[in-house]
């Protein structure tokens, strides 16, 4: 099964780009279905059908589905909510003030990935197409279950027994309600399927596609979500150049704009040197239905499989070696000034600007230390050493 997903600026042509995408995979044969997080959901309008919150088939093999967030929202995290508002009133926030708060931004979205993982799991599908929202933020989301992954083995379980322990004596003492199991349960059953949906988006099988439109400013952005993708260990296979005016022809307006994006394009080639850069013409009229889509996707991808496999090992991996271990991590346009490393025991921490990645390490690299950072071609590597090793020998 393959998992593309799409992303990049508001408005570029995500939605037009991935419904392309998955009308030309169904065309092959491939039972696909694309399904957007985008809480902006304009799947139906690119494929001017009534599209539900269930898969609906537009074509044959073609199904689309617009995730009610909501919906998914109620299932996962109202029993979690209802705790904390509980909490909130004792405190005497007010109930409206204390809805709001308990709303995390971009919640809703990633909450809409589990409807991924069931689809993922239920193993009818042989390509599955996400049309994301805007940048990359909620692949950064999901890379929460990593980051309380120390809290929930650890720290959880002792809560889980102390509460038990204690919740009559401190409820009565204190006024604040305690989490009952129910309320723990949730917390446990969201994490482990939220760092799922993560292990399934950074695996082998997914593929993240960056659209994006020859202009400056969406260009720097498109960079960025490289640099935040890599960082969070997602394979960016592919960029999608869209709304490129034909050069020929037309007045000093349009030539302009040729030449302008001509001269973003040349910096769109350099930028993502070593993946493929697929150009869309910029149409007279939208592309709006299962043929048109097709069309633009075909015209795209011209000779390459659209559902190519992303090459190479993926923005992670721990090379090994006698005295200890290497970790490169790609982190494209990143200089290593820009770069802070922390180790904690077993995890190396790392911040670029205002991202933070937490690397579990693989066990038995607790006694290592971390003996030198350097950035070369793009790419974070770390050496490690096992000093134990090289005493003993
Ligand atoms: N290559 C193109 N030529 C002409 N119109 C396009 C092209 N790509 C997208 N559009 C139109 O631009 C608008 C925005 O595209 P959409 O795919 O909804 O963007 P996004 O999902 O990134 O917000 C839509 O009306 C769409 O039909
Ligand atoms: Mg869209």
């Amino acid at each position: 099964m393959r998992i593309l997903l799409f992303t990049g600026k508001g408005g570029v042509g995500k939605s037009t780009v991935a419904a392309g995408t998955a009308a030309l995979a169904a065309e092959s044969g491939q039972r696909t279905l694309v399904l957007s997080t985008d809480p902006a959901h304009s799947l139906a309008d690119a494929f001017d059908a009534v599209v539900g919150p269930d898969p609906t088939e537009v074509a044959p093999l073609l199904f689309v589905q617009q995730v009610d967030a909501q919906l998914r929202f109620e299932q996962s995290w109202a029993e979690i909510q209802r705790y904390l508002l509980s909490v909130l009133d004792v405190a005497g926030v007010d109930r409206l003030a204390a809805e709001e708060l308990t709303v995390i931004p971009g919640a809703e979205e990633v909450l809409a990935l589990l409807e991924l993982r069931l689809h993922a799991l239920s193993g009818e599908w042989d390509v599955i197409v996400v049309d994301c929202a805007p940048t990359a933020e909620t692949l950064r989301l999901l890379a929460l279950p990593e980051a309380l992954g120390w809290y929930m083995q650890r720290v959880l379980p002792i809560e889980r027994r102390v509460v038990r322990a204690l919740k009559p004596v401190l409820t009565r003492a204190t006024g604040v309600p305690m989490p009952g199991d129910g309320v723990i349960d949730a917390i446990e059953r969201l994490h482990a399927e939220l760092d799922e949906v993560r292990a399934l988006l950074s695996g082998p099988d997914a593929g993240v596609r960056l659209v994006l439109t020859p202009e400056n400013v969406v260009l720097a952005e498109a960079r960025r979500s490289y640099t935040t993708l890599s960082l969070f260990g997602y394979r960016v296979d592919g960029v999608v150049a869209n709304r490129v005016f034909p050069a020929g022809g037309g007045d000093d307006w349009r030539a302009g704009w040729v030449r302008a994006q001509d001269e973003v394009m040349t910096q769109v080639e350099e930028s993502f040197d070593g993946l493929p850069v697929w150009r869309s013409v910029y149409r007279t009229r939208e592309p709006v239905g299962v043929a048109a889509l097709a069309e633009l996707a075909r015209e795209v991808y011209g000779a390459d499989d659209p559902l190519a496999p992303a090459r190479g090992h993926g923005p992670f991996r721990l090379i090994r070696h006698s005295s200890g271990a290497v970790l490169r991590l790609a982190l494209p346009f990143v200089s290593r000034s820009e770069i802070d490393l922390a180790r904690h025991g077993d995890e190396l921490v790392v911040t670029v600007g205002s991202y933070r990645r937490l690397l579990t390490l693989p066990s038995g690299m607790a006694r290592h230390r971390v003996s030198g950072a350097r950035v070369e071609q793009g790419e974070l590597q770390v050496r490690f050493e096992d000093d134990n090793r090289e005493t003993t020998q």
